[in-house]
């Protein structure tokens, strides 16, 4: 029996677009008190009020704004969002508002009351609403900055579009007084058979409190006591079928309080990395994946809803992998889940992304919030193989010391999974490249990006390099790829055609059969996907194309080059690439 409970606030909201933040400023530039998050309205013919929620636009939330009216195509700015919505608080509940994300910082109000601020639009945030909700309709208020910072994480220049807006779910979610607040349960890190975790309550009843943990089909029935801070922890044996991309098996897990009831799907499998491997499940692995950006079928908009995931997951399937990269930045919960159900590994990351303010206290402190938030959102997702740090960050002590934090982080947060991040190599003939990154010490599978025929050369270059790492690690190859406009036709030497793409890829898989510590590659990228960086017209128009498949999701010739390499590998059905040294 629980008294949880969600309501979903999705819908039309009504919106204001404020690019001087006259909402939330005086003329003194000031915050107001009478700001827009008051929703006032005149009470008499004299009063002045000038905006008026209930007569203003409205936008679909979850959704990106630039992507639902012309003139906010590169809107970058304030926009606030209202709507109402009925409520009554039951005696012994509690009630919290939950974000799945805004981007990039979003400031709420309700009833006029300020519940708090959240910087990060990839990650999910919450308040509790109890003391503030009325009996009846309540008033909520949300202001959306996607406004591009120096000192933010990401910082100013990225290569992807700057979607704005309440681009997640938003909901209500009602619990108890003493609520079920954190579950975590996974196997050991390379155990296949100790499951390790905790449950932890939060309200006025967590300590001393006994819980019943069930797995039913695995004869898992758990009796529990929370200690003095509301936590049980867990430990105890059992022989799951184990998750993997071939046999991605879920249990259904419930805990079970006086008041509350936790219930969710989960998959255990065994990840280690060790002697140059990447183990699953005690078999060596190769991750034949791909990149993927939070766009929706048809691009142009962020992905936000189940039916989202199922499509761009199943194209990957198509091409014959069993992992993705979700770039560059925590990508919507559906997308794990939708991971989990069909056996897709997942490398998941912050968007701590070029040339971050590495010395900046605040930036730091912003970072660690996004990863915490990934990582408790995710951490029960069998899918989530690979925890990323960083993305083509430029070495420097500050950068190796910023990011050795975020490690120790991810390390205390969830020790059952791998470290990684996406460095870079460099030169160290004119065809001999090298992985030395100070930071791969710290990792437990290095990633790095390579452009060798794309930004490096033409892709005839890619037969003469020859890789060396400087660590007996696993590498994964994060990302490769060109650009090809769709469509356009001509022969392998004429850059943005298709049949260049095509050579680029045909080039870059012989190179990379002849890299002895390979273990896995995620080209860049699925689909093409929006970026400002990209104005090429007739060709890129605003648009990356280094996609294998048009926004349409029409397939372009390289696509069939690299599902056929896949095809092999699974075949294959080795560890490794069979390579030739
Ligand atoms: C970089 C970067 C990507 C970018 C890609 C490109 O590797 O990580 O975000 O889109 O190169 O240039 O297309």
């Amino acid at each position: 029996m629980s008294d949880r409970s969600v309501v979903s606030l999705n819908g039309a909201w009504h919106i204001i677009v404020d690019p001087y933040e006259n909402g939330y400023y005086d003329y003194r530039l000031q915050p107001t008190s009478d700001g827009y998050f008051r929703n006032a309205k005149p009470r008499t013919k004299s009063d002045r009020i000038e905006y008026d929620f209930s007569r203003s636009p409205t936008l679909e939330v979850p959704g990106d704004w630039n992507s639902q009216r012309p003139e906010l195509f590169l809107y970058e700015g304030t926009i606030w969002y209202q709507r109402t919505f009925e409520q009554r608080l039951a005696p012994g509940t509690r009630v919290f508002l939950e974000f799945g994300a805004a981007a990039q910082r979003a400031t709420v109000w309700l009833n006029g009351a300020l519940l708090g601020h959240h910087e990060g639009a990839f990650t999910p945030f919450s308040f509790e609403v109890t003391g503030a909700l009325l009996q009846g309709t309540n008033d909520l208020v949300v202001k959306v900055d996607n406004t591009r910072r120096r000192e933010a994480i990401p910082t100013v220049n990225t290569d992807w579009w700057n979607y704005g807006g309440l681009t997640r779910d938003v909901r209500l979610h009602i619990c108890p007084q003493t609520r079920i607040a954190d579950v975590f349960l996974q196997l050991g890190r390379g155990s296949r058979s100790t499951f390790l975790g905790h449950v932890k309550l939060e309200g006025p009843d967590a300590a001393g409190q006994n819980l019943q943990l069930e797995i039913q089909e695995l004869g898992i029935s758990q009796h529990l006591e929370t200690d003095a801070s509301g936590t049980a922890v867990l430990s105890f044996e059992a022989a799951p079928s184990l998750w993997s991309p071939d046999s991605p098996k879920l249990y259904e897990v419930t805990v079970t309080s006086a008041r509350d009831l936790f219930r969710d799907r989960i998959g255990f499998r065994s990840l280690e990395a060790r002697s140059g491997e990447i183990f699953l499940n005690g078999e060596p692995l190769f991750l034949r994946g791909i990149s993927l950006h939070e766009e929706a079928p048809g691009g142009g908009r962020r992905a936000h809803s189940a039916e989202h995931a199922e499509n761009l997951l199943a194209r990957a399937k198509e091409l014959g992998c069993n992992f993705v990269r979700l770039a560059h930045y925590p990508h919507n919960e559906h997308m794990v889940r939708a991971a989990d159900r069909l056996g897709l590994l997942v490398w998941s990351e912050i968007p701590v992304y070029w040339t971050i303010d590495w010395e900046n206290a605040n930036t730091l402190e912003n970072a660690r919030q996004q990863l915490r938030e990934n990582v408790l959102r995710d951490r029960n997702r069998a899918a989530v193989a690979l925890w990323s740090v960083a993305n083509e960050t430029p070495v420097s002590e500050a950068r190796t010391l910023f990011l050795g934090t975020l490690i120790a982080d991810v390390r205390a947060l969830d020790p059952t999974r791998l470290i990684t991040a996406a460095l870079e190599h460099r030169y160290v003939n004119e065809t001999t490249v090298l992985i030395d990154d100070p930071l791969g010490a710290d990792l437990d599978v290095l990633g790095c990006n390579e452009y060798i025929g794309w930004y490096d050369g033409l892709p005839e270059k890619c037969d003469r390099i020859t890789w060396q790492s400087a660590y007996d690690k696993p590498l994964v190859i994060s990302e490769l790829g060109a650009d090809a406009l769709s469509g356009f036709h001509a022969d392998p030497l004429t850059r943005f055609s298709e049949e260049f793409q095509e050579s680029f890829y045909q080039r870059q898989i012989e190179m990379l059969r002849r890299i002895p510590f390979l273990r896995g590659l995620s080209p860049w990228i699925l689909v093409d996907f929006r970026s400002p960086r990209r104005p090429l017209p007739g060709i890129q128009d605003m648009w990356n194309r280094k996609g294998l498949l048009a926004p349409d999701g029409t397939k372009k010739k390289a696509f069939f080059v690299l599902q056929q390499f896949y095809r092999e590998l699974s075949q294959a059905g080795v560890g490794t690439l069979g390579l030739r040294s």
